[in-house]
């Protein structure tokens, strides 16, 4: 496995696969790479004959008071995990080498991050498509895989991909939970060991809202369940519960399925976002 820390590095990595007629996946990670990551990988392995991580922590997507300076950053563990998936080419950049001091062009999608996390993120999905675009330009995949726990990034890439014609095909990747329903993310690693045995709470509420969704339970009436649902948590700090329509991100208010129920709470500090989908009724 190859550790690229340049742009031309990987672009002519990239030159030689598809020279040989390789097929080139993709998975772009901020690293501290976790099991909802190593389904990402094993997917672009098992589908493709080239395999790239990018893993960079983009100051760009994250707003003043937020958490990149801490953000983790465990790079050796993150290459060993890489390799022994059977990645072939792990590219880690330095801000500097992604952001030229000049740097003056952003990609924004916009409708879509206009509400849920976009609302309460002001930014961040500009930096998100504007990263992405910079490493599928580098990268230049067939594939590219994103998880399902960041539903309106995977919506917002879909969209910007069609609209800018990038020749990539995205594959979204269920949710990896723990055994108590927590998804897996970076930021569960900030967790007191009272909040972590609190954080299924948010699973579970979403829970329930899909269960009066799938009984016919319009948006409004969805949001409200789940609100209730999370309140009974009192370490949780809810930030938002939007029922929206899967595609259009639209809220569903008095509409039914399909709708995914998207929520975002604080724990102390921490920050988690989860949702989940109702196709249709049961
Ligand atoms: O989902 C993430 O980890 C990031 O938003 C991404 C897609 C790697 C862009 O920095």
């Amino acid at each position: 496995m190859r550790v690229a820390k340049k742009i031309d590095e990987v672009r002519s990595f990239v030159r030689a696969a598809r020279m040989r007629g390789a097929q080139v996946g993709f998975v772009p990670t901020m690293g501290a790479l976790h099991q909802g990551h190593l389904a990402l990988i094993r997917a672009c392995v098992a589908q493709n004959d080239v395999s790239v991580v990018s893993i960079f922590v983009n100051p760009t997507q994250f707003g003043p008071r937020e958490d990149f300076n801490s953000y983790p950053r465990p790079f050796e563990q993150d290459v060993a995990l890489c390799e022994k998936e059977g990645v072939d080419l792990v590219f880690a950049p330095s801000a500097g080498e992604m952001y030229s001091p000049d740097h003056a062009t952003y990609v924004e999608v916009e409708g879509l991050t206009a509400g849920l996390c976009g609302q309460f993120r002001p930014g961040h999905f500009r930096g998100v498509t504007t990263v992405v675009s910079k490493l599928f330009n580098i990268v230049e995949p067939d594939t590219a895989y994103f998880g399902e726990k960041d539903y309106q990034q995977l919506i917002v890439i879909k969209r910007m991909v069609a609209d800018l014609n990038f020749p990539v095909r995205i594959v979204p990747i269920p949710t990896v939970r723990e055994a108590d329903g927590l998804a897996v993310s970076s930021r569960n690693l900030y967790l007191s060991a009272r909040e972590r045995r609190a954080a299924p709470a948010l699973y579970r509420a979403l829970c329930e809202g899909a269960k009066a969704a799938a009984q016919g339970a319009s948006g409004f009436e969805v949001e409200k369940i789940t609100r209730q649902a999370l309140e009974k948590e009192p370490l949780f700090k809810l930030q938002y519960v939007q029922a929206v329509h899967p595609e259009t991100l639209q809220p569903r208010e008095d509409q039914g399925v399909p709708m995914v129920i998207a929520a975002a709470a604080y724990l102390g500090s921490t920050r988690l976002i989860d949702n989940i989908k109702v196709e249709g009724r049961s």
